[in-house]
C-alpha cells in the first residue's frame, strides 16, 4: 500500500512529485505529502485527504527547490490525519522520509529512541525509521541508512533524503516494490512505473533487499549491505496514453471497455493461425516432461485474481483432468498444505506485488513445488519470483475494481487448460479446436455486450435504491456470481452477498422478502433446469430477479421479472462473457449513489501488505 516518488534533477520537484502521486493514487488516498529541499532547507508539506488537498496547499504557499520525495498514503498505523501522513522526520527536521510497507519491530525501536530522548509526534511505524536514520547519522546518509535498514523488521520502501546532502537521495526495497527511472541529468524513484513514465521510459526495477543511491549524474544499485550490483536498464514499452482515461469518464468504465482489446491481446499469436494448436513459448521450465509429472495443481491468489482462479479450477479439471484446489493466499500457507515437487502452484496477480500472493509464492518454492504466474505486470515480484509466467496483456489497471484484468486472467487459464490437454491428451483435436473458436469469438461478443450498457445502466440505478441484493449460481456461474457481488460491494457499499444458487435454502433464503433484488446467472445448459429452480424459490418470496441468461434460453426468461442477454458461447467461456454486465451494473450503481468509482473508500489498488 502507499506510493512513494522521488526526484532528483534540475527541475522543479514539486511539480513532477504532484504528477507521480497522481498517478500513484490508486495505491492509497487518505493523505499525501512532499518534502522538498529548498533555499531554506528541507521543507514539508502534508494533508489529509485527496492529493488535490495538497495541491491547494502547495499552490499558497510552493516548495522550490529540484530535489524531493512525496507520498500517498493508505493508513495502517495512524489514522488518516496531517500528522500521520509522510514525509516524516525527526525532531532536527534534517531527515525526511517516506515509506510503503510496515516496520513490524517499531515498537522496541521506538520505545529505544525515546530513551535516547527522541520525541514522536505522529502514531505511525514510519516515524520511527526518520528517528532511527538520524540517530545513526555521521556524516554519510548512505551509511545511515544502511545501519537503520539492519535493525529494521518488516516490509518496506523507502525514500530518504537529509538538508545535509542535498545531493543525494536514498531509496530502498524490502518486500515492498520500488523502481528507479533513469533520465539526462535527472533520476527518480517510484512505487510503480507510471509514477514517473512521463519523463522516461528507462528504469531499474529494484529487487528485495537492495538499495540505489541517486545524483543527478547516475544511479549506483547495491544490496543493503553496499556491495554494488549491475543491472541491464529495463526499457518500458507501454506508453503513459494507455494509463490515462482516454475520454471516459472514470478508469473503471475505460477499462471495462478495453476488454476487447485485452482479450485480442491475450490469445495473441499464443492461438496458431489455423486455430487448432495453443502455443505457450514463455514456459520454459514447466515442459511437457514436466507437466506430465504434476499430480496436482493449488491456485493461490486473493479477491477478484482469486475469483478468476475459481474458474481457472474448473478449467483445469475439466480440460486436463489434473485435480484442483484453490486457497485464498492469505490463507494459504497458515493450512500446512501438502505441496511436493509433483505440485503445480499457480498464483494469480494483476499487480504481482500482492504481500499474501507473494507468501504464498515462497512457501510454494520452499516446499519445492513448480511455481507458475498468470500476472499483468512484467517485472512485477511474482514475475520474477515465479518459475513460469504467463503474461496477462490487459495493460496497465488504475481503477481499484479490477475487471480487464480479471477476464485476461479468465483467458490465461482458458489457454493454460487447452495447452495441458494438448500436452496430456486429455482433449482430442476437435475438441480444442472448437474451444478455440469459440475463444476467438469472444472480444466480438464483448463488443456485443458493451453496446446495451444503458439498458443496464437503468437496471443499475433501480438496484442503488436498495441496501441489500444477492447474487446466484451454479457451477461457473456461482463463480462469477462472487465476483459480480465483490465488485458491487467495493464500488457501490450497498451490501450483498454471493450464493451457490442451491445453497440459500440452508440459511440465507431467511433473508429474501417482497422486492430483495436477486441477480440469477443462468448460463450453465447442464444446470440450468436446477437453477430455474432456485430462481422459483426467491421468487416464491417476493425476490425482484435479474436473470444473466444466454441467448436463446425462454424458459429462464419466463421465470424472471428482467432479463441480460448474452451472446452464445460454450458454457466453459460464458464466464468470460457474463462477468461484464455485472461490471456495468456496479460502475453505474456506484455512479448513481455518488461514489468515487475509481478510488473506493477504505481501498487500494495494490495490497503490499499483509
Ligand atoms: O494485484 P492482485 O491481482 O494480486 O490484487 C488482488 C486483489 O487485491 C484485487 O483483485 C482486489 O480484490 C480488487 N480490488 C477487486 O476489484
Amino acid at each position: 500500500m502507499c506510493g512513494i516518488v522521488g526526484y532528483i534533477g534540475k527541475r522543479n520537484s514539486q511539480e513532477i512529485l504532484l504528477e507521480g502521486l497522481k498517478k500513484l493514487e490508486y495505491r492509497g488516498y487518505d493523505s499525501a505529502g512532499v518534502a522538498v529541499y529548498t533555499a531554506s532547507g528541507l521543507q514539508i508539506q502534508k494533508a489529509k485527504g485527496r492529493i488535490a488537498n495538497l495541491e491547494s496547499k502547495l499552490e499558497e504557499a510552493p516548495l522550490n527547490g529540484s530535489v524531493g520525495i512525496g507520498h500517498t498514503r493508505w493508513a495502517t498505523h495512524g489514522k488518516p490525519s496531517d500528522v500521520n501522513s509522510h514525509p516524516h522526520t525527526d525532531n532536527s527536521m534534517k531527515f525526511s522520509v517516506v515509506h510503503n510497507g510496515i516496520i513490524e519491530n517499531y515498537i522496541t525501536l521506538k520505545e529505544e529512541l525515546i530513551e535516547k530522548g527522541h520525541v514522536f509526534v505522529s502514531e505511525t511505524d514510519t516515524e520511527v525509521i526518520s528517528h532511527l536514520i538520524a540517530d545513526l547519522y555521521e556524516g554519510d546518509i548512505l551509511k545511515a541508512v544502511q545501519k537503520a535498514v539492519k535493525r529494521m523488521t518488516g516490509a518496506f520502501a523507502l525514500g530518504v533524503l537529509t538538508e545535509f546532502e542535498p545531493d543525494r537521495l536514498v531509496a530502498v526495497r524490502q518486500a515492498s516494490p520500488l523502481i528507479i527511472g533513469i533520465g539526462e541529468g535527472e533520476n527518480f524513484i517510484g512505487s510503480d512505473i507510471p509514477a514517473i513514465l512521463e519523463y522516461t521510459r528507462n528504469v531499474f526495477i529494484l529487487n528485495d533487499g537492495e538499495m540505489a543511491l541517486l545524483t543527478r549524474e547516475g544511479v549506483e544499485l547495491m544490496t543493503l549491505e553496499g556491495n554494488f550490483i549491475s543491472r541491464e536498464m529495463f526499457r518500458v514499452d507501454w506508453d503513459i496514453v494507455t494509463a490515462e482515461k482516454a475520454g471516459f469518464d472514470h478508469f473503471m468504465l475505460k477499462e471495462i471497455h478495453e476488454q476487447p482489446r485485452a482479450y485480442r491481446d491475450t490469445m495473441g499469436s499464443r492461438i496458431s493461425a489455423d486455430g487448432t494448436q495453443v502455443t505457450l513459448n514463455e514456459l520454459t521450465t514447466l515442459t511437457p516432461e514436466a507437466i506430465r509429472e504434476i499430480n496436482r495443481v493449488h491456485i493461490v491468489a486473493c479477491g477478484t485474481a482469486y475469483h478468476a482462479g475459481m474458474v481457472g479450477k474448473y478449467i483445469i479439471e475439466k480440460m486436463a483432468r489434473i485435480p484442483v484446489e484453490i486457497d485464498v493466499a492469505s490463507e494459504y500457507r497458515y493450512r500446512s498444505p501438502i505441496i511436493t515437487k509433483d505440485t503445480l502452484v499457480i498464483v494469480v496477480s494483476q499487480s504481482g506485488e500482492t504481500a499474501d500472493t507473494l507468501a504464498a509464492l515462497r512457501e510454494a518454492k520452499r516446499c519445492g513445488a513448480h511455481v507458475l504466474a498468470i500476472t499483468n505486470v512484467v517485472g512485477s515480484s511474482v514475475a520474477r519470483e515465479a518459475d513460469d509466467m504467463i503474461v496477462t496483456l490487459a495493460g496497465p489497471e488504475i481503477a481499484v475494481a479490477s475487471t480487464k484484468a480479471y477476464t485476461s486472467q479468465l483467458v490465461a487459464f482458458y489457454l493454460f487448460g487447452l495447452h495441458l490437454a494438448q500436452t496430456l491428451g486429455t482433449q482430442t483435436a476437435a475438441e480444442i479446436a472448437e474451444t478455440l473458436a469459440a475463444l476467438k469469438a469472444l472480444p466480438e461478443q464483448v463488443e456485443a455486450i458493451l453496446e446495451q450498457a444503458e439498458a443496464i445502466k437503468g437496471v443499475a440505478e433501480e438496484m442503488a435504491k436498495h441496501d441489500n441484493l444477492f447474487f446466484i449460481g451454479r457451477g461457473l456461474d456461482y463463480a462469477v456470481a462472487l465476483e459480480g457481488s465483490l465488485k458491487l460491494k467495493e464500488i457501490s457499499y450497498i451490501h450483498s452477498e454471493a450464493y451457490a444458487a442451491g445453497e440459500l435454502k440452508h440459511g440465507t433464503l431467511a433473508l429474501i422478502e417482497e422486492g430483495v433484488p436477486v441477480i440469477a446467472l443462468a448460463t450453465q445448459h447442464e444446470l440450468l433446469e436446477k437453477t430455474v429452480s432456485n430462481i422459483k424459490e426467491v421468487k416464491a418470496r417476493g425476490a425482484n430477479v435479474l436473470g444473466i441468461a444466454v441467448e436463446g434460453e425462454l424458459e429462464l426468461q419466463k421465470s424472471v421479472d428482467s432479463t441480460f442477454v448474452i451472446p452464445k458461447t460454450l458454457d466453459v467461456l460464458a464466464p468470460a462473457l457474463s462477468v461484464v454486465p455485472l461490471q456495468l451494473l456496479s460502475y453505474y450503481a456506484s455512479l448513481a449513489r455518488g461514489n468515487d468509482v475509481d478510488k473506493p473508500r477504505n481501498l487500494a489498488k495494490s495490497v503490499t501488505v499483509e
